[in-house]
């Protein structure tokens, strides 16, 4: 039987909307069958709810080292924790032998709580406090130095504790095609030989370990011109008698989202026609994501993650390790020095371990007409640092007395909680197979890389959004057991 809908709820469909599929882990795969699963966990925990999975973490992880062992390499590689704040990532890190890169007190302090290894620990936090420094120096845990006040502090609190810091310096402002690099991070590469060898290196209580770099975006020439300029720091200071254990690269080790680039491509042509009139819109406000309509012609830039990435993590790293810089490539310049090469990818490390449950609320129209669908959460619990998080979200039908039709495609804004005009979650308009019900369930798939700690907020005196950890039931009777992040 038909449902009645309210006359409000019928729209003529224009043009079609471009999808963007996600790519899905078997383990989304099969929790996506389990309904009344979602429907209990929501009603138990709330609106919106995380959900992890450690499995594709360890997986990335191991992929990883086992691109750097190919090259023989030794290495460390630490999970950014900015990334995700679950503590499940943490102890799976420390179960698994990988480290973790720590940006504040609490960040080191809970990894050390926790049992952490101290030498598996680095701190990278952009603003240290003597608390923090305190910390890190009483745990033997590495800092990683930006700038010439961190190391007169670091040296100041060693030596009152009579304790020998571990340090590495973060370097920046490499050349790429003649160009300096910007960055607002770490010392100039022009002043490192000096850096160690007059601040570091003349104090008894500091104690000079590797290089690091962490660059802006995902260019892997970037990346290639760092090791390169650092093999030529590393040979000056080794010259001296110094010599570097490691180098750490940092992260920014491209994810792919999506499942057809041709999907990618297509939506990004209609995203131009829909500014350019030729098309109605596929975006809130006809917003251009970076692009936009001036004097006949598409300017700018998308703005947007790049979600489609045919050699993303592992395949990245590889790329990189086997270019060819002016000492051999990256992985000989590495193996040549006994240098040991580290990481700390982020959110490529909790590619599909997360997703985020959000219940249904209301649907109405706009002022424009537009179909809007309210959401029980708001924008900074699903919030991405670029213009727009661009994959389809999947409607979870729930207690639908009648069977949902497929054919009934309903396009619509999804909104959310607080007062602001601007709070759609998605600035996508979106096509669902049929209108949302009240107490139907959205699914935002793979959120747990930044998505859905990194930016949220209290207003309102909102709750935060629970996080719970999904592993496949080694009972049997249920296939998830769930248990609480704690
Ligand atoms: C120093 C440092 N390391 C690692 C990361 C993680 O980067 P990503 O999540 O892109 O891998 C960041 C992110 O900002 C960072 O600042």
């Amino acid at each position: 039987m038909k449902s009645k809908t309210p006359n409000v709820m019928c729209q003529t469909i224009v043009d079609p909307l471009p999808k963007l599929t996600p790519t899905l882990h078997s383990w989304i795969q099969s929790f996506l069958g389990e309904t009344n699963l979602h429907q209990q966990l929501v009603t138990d925990y709330g609106s919106p709810l995380n959900l992890h999975h450690v499995d594709p973490f360890i997986e990335n992880y191991q992929a990883y080292a086992k691109v750097i062992e190919s090259f023989g390499l030794s290495h460390l590689v630490f999970f950014a924790r900015k990334a995700n704040k679950c503590k499940v990532f943490v102890n799976t890190a420390k179960n698994h032998g990988f480290g973790v890169d720590t940006a504040s007190f609490e960040e080191l302090n809970q990894c050390l709580s926790m049992g952490v290894d101290p030498a598996k620990l680095v701190l990278t936090a952009a603003i240290k406090t003597n608390d923090v420094l305190v910390l890190a120096i009483k745990n033997q845990v590495l800092i990683v130095v930006d700038n010439q006040d961190e190391i007169d502090a670091i040296k100041n609190l060693a030596a009152s504790m009579n304790i020998v810091a571990r340090v590495a310096l973060r370097v920046s402002g490499f050349l790429i095609n003649g160009e300096k690099m910007y960055s607002r991070f770490g010392f100039d590469i022009n002043q490192i030989e000096t850096v160690v060898t007059e601040y570091v290196c003349t104090t008894q209580h500091l104690s000079y370990q590797g290089m690091h770099f962490h660059l802006n975006g995902y260019e892997i020439e970037e990346r290639v011109a760092a090791f390169d300029q650092l093999f030529d720091v590393v040979d000056s200071i080794s010259a001296m008698g110094l010599s570097t254990k490691f180098i750490d690269m940092g992260g920014g080790f491209l994810t792919n989202y999506l499942e057809r680039e041709e999907e990618w491509n297509h939506f990004q042509a209609e995203l131009k026609l829909a500014l350019a009139g030729e098309r109605s819109p596929i975006t809130f406000q006809n917003n251009g994501l970076g692009y936009s309509w001036s004097n006949g012609t598409i300017e700018g830039q998308l703005l947007t993650y790049p979600y489609y990435n045919p050699t993303p993590k592992e395949h990245m790293l590889r790329q990189i390790l086997e270019s060819p810089t002016a000492h051999g490539t990256v992985a000989q310049g590495l193996v040549d020095r006994n240098i040991e090469l580290r990481l700390e990818p982020g959110r490529s490390l909790v590619d599909q371990t997360g997703i985020t449950l959000a219940k249904v609320v209301f649907r109405k129209r706009d002022s424009n007409g537009d179909l809007l669908v309210g959401l029980e959460m708001n924008k900074t619990q699903l919030c991405s640092s670029s213009a727009d998080f661009l994959l389809d979200p999947i409607l979870i039908p729930i207690n639908r007395k009648e069977s949902v039709e497929t054919d009934s495609v309903e396009n619509a804004y999804l909104v959310g909680a607080y007062c602001l005009e601007t709070d759609v979650l998605l600035k996508r308009k979106i096509a669902f197979p049929s209108l949302p019900q009240i107490g139907d369930l959205v699914c935002f798939p793979n959120t747990a890389g930044y998505m859905m700690h990194f930016y949220e907020s209290q207003s309102h005196l909102f709750e935060l959004a629970e996080n719970l950890i999904i592993s496949t039931n080694p009972t049997g009777l249920s296939a998830f057991k769930v248990s609480m992040e704690k």
